[in-house]
Order: C-alpha cells, then structure tokens, then sequence
C-alpha cells in the first residue's frame, strides 16, 4: 500500500509525524506494509521549487493509493498573489485527483463531553454528524478577477455548479446515509444565489431515488443556528463547498476541538486524500502543542475508505479512545487534573495503546 505523505506547512509535519507513528504500529500489529513517499505542497513546496503545486507533487499522488496531508499555509505566503499562495496547491492538488466529496465526521468522544462548548445536558448522549462537503466545484472554483475601476478596484468570484457535480456528490451523500441514520439536510442558499436554486433542485430529484431516507432543505444562516441549537436533528448534512467548510468548522467545536476532526476526500476510485480539518496552526507551529488526533484519525479514514481495512481502522480509533480514557490530553482539550501532553508523546501513547 503506497501512500502519499504531503506534511505542508506550520504544525503539518508534526501531526502527520504521528499519524505515521499510528500507521506504522498498524503495519506491525496487523502485519502490512505500507510504503511511505514524501511530497511537496503548499508553502514548503514554494520555498524549494517556486510553486505551491510542483508537478512531481502531483506524479507522487498518483502514482500512491491513498495521499495523507497535514496541513498548508502561513503568515510567510500570505502576500503572494492568489494563485501562487499555499492554499492554491491545496486547491489544486483535490481537483486534480477529482475528489469531489470531502467526508468531515464530527463525533463527540463521551470523555471529551466538557470541552463541548455546548452544555452537557444539550449534548445529551453526543452528537454524531456527518458533513459531506462537495469539493471541487462552487465559488472556489469559478471565475475570478480584479479591475481597476474609477475610484477603486472591483474583485469578483463567481459561484458556479453543474447538474453533474450536484448529483454525484448527492448520491455519496444518500448512500451513506443509507448506511447511518438514513437523514440528508441539504444546506444552500437557495432563496439568493441561482446556484443554490440548481443544487436544491438536482438534490430533492436525486432523493426521490432514495425513499428510504429522509430529505430536509435548510438555508445555510438557519443551518448555522440549528447546529448550536439542537445538533441532535443532524445526521448527513449536504452542502456546497463554501459552506461545507464554514459549517464543518463551527461543527468540530462542538465536539470540543478543532484538533480531533478528521477528513477524507473521495472521487470515483479509491484513490482518496485523508486531512485534518483544521489549518496549519501558525500560533502554535513548532512547540510539540499541536493535537494530532485529527490527523491519526485521518489515517484511520484512510484504512477504512481506501484500503478497507476495517478492523484496523477500528482499532486506531480504540487506540485514540483509551488513550482519552487513561486522562492524557493535549492542552486544546485538557480539562482540570487531566494529564498535559505533546504531540509528540500524544502520537507515541496512541501507538502503544494500538
Ligand atoms: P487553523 O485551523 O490553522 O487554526 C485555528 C485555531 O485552532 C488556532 O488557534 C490553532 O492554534 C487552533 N488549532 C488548529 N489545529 C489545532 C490542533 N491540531 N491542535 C491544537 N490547536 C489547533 O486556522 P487559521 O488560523 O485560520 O489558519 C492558519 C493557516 O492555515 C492559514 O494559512 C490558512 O489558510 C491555513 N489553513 C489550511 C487548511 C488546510 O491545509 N487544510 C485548513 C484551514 C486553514
Ligand atoms: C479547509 C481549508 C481550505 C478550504 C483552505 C485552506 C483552502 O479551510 O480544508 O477547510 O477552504 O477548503
Ligand atoms: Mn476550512
């Protein structure tokens, strides 16, 4: 199994470090082996080769089964131009692997329950959401530009979907579903934006094949309240890139931290890309604080999604599990008398527990 490792930018080669230190106590409890190659993105792959998205980056990937990525971008790159900044080669390495469907689970671990900036008695039994964010297509990817104009500048971005892109992420979304608690809110800005209204309209025809799952619509300002309000309503939420990356954020913090949600992008082979939710952490970049949970549960995704390795992906998540348990925390999640660690030594306790 050859996977892709991209550590990119600020604290991205610390958890990525650790998710290998997990995958490589998988390979010897369950006797696999994975091979490892090393690619440039981002604001590292500027540094040495003036691009954010070198081609040999690009080679790697898919010469790979799977790619794992930790994280791009930082103050350095900040001026640069749009298409030269790290977070271009981001972009461009999901649509060059076409991974049209980013799968953000956001899930509260029951040790973790008083991180949740939610009350206790809100949280209930914990929540359990799945965010499938369409990846490729939207205001990311559309026409954009800048004009001089009297007095000024214009810049416009342009928010654009096909019937095609529409219908087969709504079609991921409805089979997962299928296989959870057979819910989808599909989440647009369909009173507005003539996007939103083809989303809403390709996504109500695609349900009508699924009649075993429940469709709901909701306006993306409404869906942002309702995640606060009562997350328990939520079980597949369908959205547009734009908001899928809002609303994945504001969802990881109700499972206490951004640094324990994880993601997988997928297309239509098995190639797909496992990343943190979260960014490449600039305040604290460097200091052995940065959570890796988010990414070693990243790699998890990736053993159950690309290479279908269930039960390993199972125990990576056990592992993670027992670790909270015997009261270890990094300190986005510590709690009072909670045992502080590093990412180093996060990573290290989670393989030993594997
Ligand atoms: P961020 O997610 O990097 O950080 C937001 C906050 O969460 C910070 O306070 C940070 O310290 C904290 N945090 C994030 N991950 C953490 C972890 N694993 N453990 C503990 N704390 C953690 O978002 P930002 O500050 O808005 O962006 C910083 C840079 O990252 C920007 O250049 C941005 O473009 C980039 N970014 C990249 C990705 C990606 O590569 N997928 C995602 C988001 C942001
Ligand atoms: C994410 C990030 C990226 C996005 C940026 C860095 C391009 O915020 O992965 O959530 O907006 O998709
Ligand atoms: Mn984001």
């Amino acid at each position: 199994m050859k996977i892709a490792v991209i550590p990119g930018d600020g604290i991205g080669p610390e958890v990525v470090g650790q998710a290998i230190v997990v995958l490589e106590a998988v390979a010897q409890k369950f006797g696999h082996r994975f091979e490892f190659q090393e690619a440039l993105l981002g604001g590292a792959a500027l540094d040495v080769k003036g691009v954010p998205l070198p081609d040999e980056t690009m080679e790697i990937c898919l010469k790979s089964d799977a790619v794992l990525l930790g994280a791009v971008g930082g103050p350095k790159w900040d001026n640069l131009p749009g298409h030269l900044r790290p977070e271009a080669g981001l972009l461009g390495i999901r649509k060059g692997l076409n991974l049209f469907a980013n799968l953000r689970p956001a899930k509260v671990f029951p040790q973790l329950k008083s991180n949740s900036t939610l009350k206790e008695e809100a949280l209930g039994e914990g929540i359990d959401i799945l965010v499938v964010r369409e990846l490729t297509g939207d205001i990311y990817f559309g026409e954009k530009g800048r004009a001089k104009i009297p007095g000024g500048e214009k810049a416009w971005d342009t928010a654009v979907y096909t019937t095609y892109e529409v219908e087969r992420v709504a079609h991921l979304a409805f089979r997962i579903a299928r296989g959870r608690r057979r819910k989808v809110t599909s989440v647009d800005k369909a009173n507005v934006l003539e996007s939103s209204r083809l989303w809403r309209e390709v996504v109500s025809k695609v349900g009508e094949q699924y009649n075993d799952v429940e469709l709901n619509l909701m306006y993306v300002d409404n869906a942002a309240m309702q995640l606060i309000k009562n997350p328990h309503q939520f079980d597949v939420i369908l959205t547009t890139n734009m908001f899928g990356d809002i609303l994945s954020d504001e969802a990881a913090m109700l499972t206490g931290s951004l640094g324990m949600l994880p993601s997988a992008s997928l297309g239509e082979g098995r190639l797909g890309l496992y990343e943190p939710v979260h960014g490449s952490a600039p305040d604290i970049a460097g200091q052995d604080k940065a959570n890796p949970i988010a990414t070693i549960l990243s790699a998890a995704m990736m053993l159950r999604y690309s290479f279908y390795l269930e039960e390993e992906a199972q125990a990576v998540e056990n592992a993670v599990s027992k670790v909270l348990d015997q009261g270890y925390r990094t300190s986005d999640i510590a709690t009072p008398g909670a045992k502080i660690v590093g990412t180093k030594e996060m990573g290290s306790l989670i393989a030993q527990n594997m």
